[in-house]
């Protein structure tokens, strides 16, 4: 059995006092879902401590969004997994499109990143993902198994237990326009695939989420896919009814 798991990833939303109130919205409204789904919020930096703070000992695990590609040192403005795993951190995103695009993160940098993670006890939510012009030239394949053979077949055995993938077709984000049901089973299929190509039959433990333009509206019908294990929430993590519905799509 595959860890059935709903994240959000907050991006660059909420002040300290509005993600204070919406993590405890979320761990309140939870009770209503199966314990069986786990429900992960990645706040800004500015409050994750209070919000990993205010969600100690409930359901709700909580991630950071990023973290620093080396250990310590003059980086300003950089934040280190040593530091985000103090706070009681559990996951972190890395190789998300939008700083894979706005802030250039080469397959090299996020080797540097992932690594830390792990040095540090933070379990990776590492994105993958094609742009649209990839997708209508059928690259999509491609593109992704070149992001996993780049970031995750380094990883050894035991590292490889602790990842978490999400699949974000870059033209879903943010844009309303969701993959349907059956081009994220034959992508998460095709990745998982690629997992075992590497790893074997630990692939068929690791949780590959779908994320983009994901609500409670077509959360049911994709979560229902064979190698659909949840999802990587951008706009409607930020309202704690709607994320909540979206572990009811289980
Ligand atoms: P949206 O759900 O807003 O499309 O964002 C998805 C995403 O990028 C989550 O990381």
């Amino acid at each position: 059995m595959r860890k059935k798991i709903v994240a959000g990833n907050w991006k660059m939303n909420t002040t300290p006092a509005e993600g204070l109130e919406l993590v405890k919205n979320v761990m309140a409204q939870s009770a209503e879902v199966c314990e069986c789904v786990n429900f992960i919020v990645c706040p800004p930096f500015t409050h994750l401590s209070q919000v990993a703070e205010a969600a100690k000992g409930s359901r709700v695990a909580v991630g950071a969004q990023n973290c620093a590609a080396e250990a310590k040192g003059a980086y300003t403005g950089e934040v280190s997994a040593a530091m985000i795993a103090s706070l009681g951190v559990e996951y972190v995103i890395l190789g998300h499109s939008e700083r894979r695009e706005y802030y250039g993160e080469t397959s090299e940098t996020l080797n540097k990143k992932m690594a830390q993670a792990y040095a540090n006890g933070l379990k990776p939510i590492y994105c993958v993902g094609e742009r649209l012009e990839e997708r209508e030239a059928e690259r999509h394949f491609e593109v992704v198994k070149a992001q996993i053979e780049e970031d995750v077949f380094n990883l050894t055995e035991e590292q490889f237990a602790d990842l978490v993938i999400a699949y974000e077709p870059v033209w879903a984000i943010g844009t309303g326009k969701t993959a349907t049901a059956e081009q994220a089973e034959e992508i998460h299929a095709y990745i998982r695939t690629v997992l075992a190509e590497k790893f074997g039959e630990a692939a068929a433990s690791t949780p590959i989420l779908y994320g983009g333009s994901c609500k409670p509206s077509n959360a049911q019908e994709i979560f229902a896919k064979e190698n659909v294990d949840g999802g990587l929430i951008g706009g409607a993590a930020l309202k704690a009814e709607d994320f909540v519905a979206i572990g009811k799509g289980f």
